[in-house]
């Protein structure tokens, strides 16, 4: 029996496949390559396909024989849901609703989907806990909370079951620098700061200097990518062990301001990296810590990278090898 890994082409879910591997496990990667990259695929099946595409979904489904789904295929840049929202509902929703169906149809009851901290919106505590208030601020984060509902429904009236996993800020790449980060246009922060460091930008805006923090940039909580992977494969091995849905937060729990990253950054690259002030971009939240008590509690998940130091290492490891990204 295989595991259908959905966006395993794409940065997080390339670690997660690569850490599938490592465990042995028999995956299948379906990726559209609109995003993805086939170089970050490490091994396993790739199939090139749409999950829009119904007909394609129903061949995967009755061609392999699927125990189990981790879905990653998504758009995810926040900015990008705001200009054009209706593309992310039917990327991010129909496309999930098509792939719950065919789930359904061969059944194949399990799946750990992958959500994220802007289900929450703006925080009503610091750190979240995961039975706070769900209120986006932008149609990528209500994409994925919308997801999350049907997965609710799909488990109380057709058994199947999910992990929902809330990530906090993705960074760092493998330990290898063999995959790593490269999405195109880049907007987030670390790889924007190591791309200045590499002479490939003139400087690192940043977004807001005076939101209620102390140094009135915004706060994130930054979590290896590796680290994330690593729960992924938790969160597979509990629905086989006990086959209930869950709900989990993943970030380390500690915030770091925009302008803690960039000397941390610094440090790491012993480059100057010039920073300039530039407007707030809408719906930043000012500040989003997780706290992950739930899944360190309840499956054992410990950060392996926990220090931002050795996270934007990993990350600036695969820039200075790939600073092309996978173009080389
Ligand atoms: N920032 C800058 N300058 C930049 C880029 C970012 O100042 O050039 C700031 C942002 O304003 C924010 C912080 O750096 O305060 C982090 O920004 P990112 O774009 O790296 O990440 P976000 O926190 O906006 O969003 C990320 C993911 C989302 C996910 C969210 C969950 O991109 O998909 O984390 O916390 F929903």
């Amino acid at each position: 029996m295989s595991i259908l890994v959905t966006g395993g082409a794409g940065y997080i879910g390339s670690h997660t496949a690569a850490e599938l591997i490592e465990k042995k496990e028999d995956i299948i990667i379906l990726d559209n390559l609109e995003r993805g990259h086939k170089e970050a695929v490490l091994g396993g099946k790739l199939i090139v396909g749409d999950l829009r595409d119904k007909d394609f979904l129903k061949k995967v489904f009755s061609e392999n024989q699927i125990e189990a789904v981790i879905h990653f295929a998504a758009y995810i840049e926040v900015g990008e849901s705001v200009v054009d929202p209706l593309k992310f509902y039917n990327n991010n929703v129909i496309s999930t609703l098509n792939l719950l169906s065919a789930m359904n149809e061969a059944g194949v009851k399990k799946i750990v989907f992958s959500s994220t901290a802007a289900t929450y919106g703006e925080p009503e505590n610091v750190p979240i806990i995961e039975s706070d208030k769900t209120l986006p601020t932008n149609p990528y984060g209500e994409t994925k909370l919308t997801v999350e509902k049907a997965l609710k429904w799909a488990d109380k009236c057709l058994g199947i079951k999910h992990v929902i996993l809330r990530y906090f800020n993705a960074s760092g790449a493998h330990i290898s620098a063999k995959i790593g980060e490269d999405h195109n246009p880049e907007t987030h922060l670390i790889p924007i700061i190591l791309q200045v460091a590499l002479g490939k930008r003139d400087d690192i805006k940043i977004f807001g200097n005076d939101y209620g923090t102390p140094d009135g940039t915004c706060i994130r909580d930054y979590i290896h990518v590796t680290d994330l992977a690593d729960a992924h494969v938790r969160a597979l091995n509990k629905l086989r062990a006990d086959n209930t849905s869950e709900i989990y937060n993943l970030g380390n729990g500690k915030g770091f301001s925009v302008k803690e990253v960039i000397d941390i950054a610094r440090k790491v690259t012993g480059q100057p990296i010039k920073e300039v002030l530039a407007p707030k971009r809408t719906g930043d939240p000012a500040i989003l810590v997780a706290s992950s008590q739930k899944i360190i509690n309840e499956l054992k998940w410990a950060p392996r990278y926990d220090k931002l130091e050795t996270i934007i290492e990993t990350a600036w490891n695969w820039h200075k090898s790939h600073p092309k990204g996978y173009n080389i």
